[in-house]
């Protein structure tokens, strides 16, 4: 399947219409669980100095929460959120400079919050995480550095960056099919987490299955609970010779 790439560059001209639309006539194919947002093309934003100001302050760890080592809900979080999480997140996943992307992190702070509390991650030159996102006005991202935030043009994009990426974090992803299509695009690929409710498990298994080997259940992380109940924190690892799906 051909995918498209979306530069790394926030507001980055969105491709031609003809382009765009095979890309997601092809991604609609590949997805069980197709819908409208599936084709859903944003107007890209113009980058104003007033609003390239705004973002930037509101770019600072300063406002980050505290975390304990219980899981607890934030509202800029879908996942709960705790020390343990953190700690098991940075022990499972490849050390810089290997390149981590966290698809669809939303406001990002997740992601800030993995590079407070592990500065070995927040190198800025060259990064070795990024936060994924669509582009949108304003931003979704709040929390992340834009050394750390990338934009792509819309539900169906893939991020260009996924060709060096050696891990993928999903957190609360909607569209199995973007989760197929990562697996299928970074082929240095060889760490998965999937982090969602337990009742999504089911339909999220079968691509991660096919492409990974999942480890033993990963609930508890130096003695506490990663996520509160009803969540499920995944890790795969690639298949040795495995075929990708
Ligand atoms: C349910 S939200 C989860 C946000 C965040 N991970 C969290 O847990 O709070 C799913 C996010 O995926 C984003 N998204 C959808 N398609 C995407 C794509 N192709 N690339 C990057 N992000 C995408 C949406 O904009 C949305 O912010």
């Amino acid at each position: 399947m051909e995918l498209h790439h979306i530069s790394t560059a926030p507001w980055h001209s969105p491709p031609s219409a003809p382009a765009s639309r095979s890309i997601s006539l092809a991604f609609q194919a590949t997805t069980a669980n197709s819908d409208a947002d599936l084709i859903h093309t944003p107007a890209q934003p113009k980058e104003t100095p007033a609003n390239k100001k705004k973002r930037t302050r509101k770019n600072h760890t300063m406002d980050l929460p505290q975390l304990t080592s219980t899981p607890a809900r934030h509202s800029a979080s879908c996942a709960s959120l705790s020390l343990p999480l953190l700690s098991l997140l940075h022990a499972v996943l490849p050390q810089p400079p290997s390149l981590t992307l966290s698809i669809g992190a939303g406001p990002g702070l997740l992601e800030a919050l993995l590079l407070k509390h592990h500065p070995s991650r927040a190198c800025a030159n060259p990064a070795s995480l990024y936060g994924i996102e669509v582009a949108a006005a304003p931003p979704v991202n709040r929390f992340l550095p834009e050394a750390n935030a990338v934009v792509v043009g819309g539900t169906w994009a893939v991020a260009r960056e996924v060709a060096d990426a050696e891990a993928l974090v999903f957190v609360y992803p909607r569209q199995v099919g973007l989760v197929r299509t990562y697996l299928d695009s970074g082929a240095r690929v060889r760490v998965v987490v999937w982090i969602g409710p337990r009742c999504d498990v089911s339909e999220f298994l079968g691509p991660l299955g096919a492409w990974g080997v999942e480890d033993v259940a990963l609930m508890d992380w130096e003695g506490g609970k990663v996520v509160e109940n009803g969540e499920v924190v995944l890790v795969f690892h690639r298949r040795e010779g495995g075929v990708l799906r």
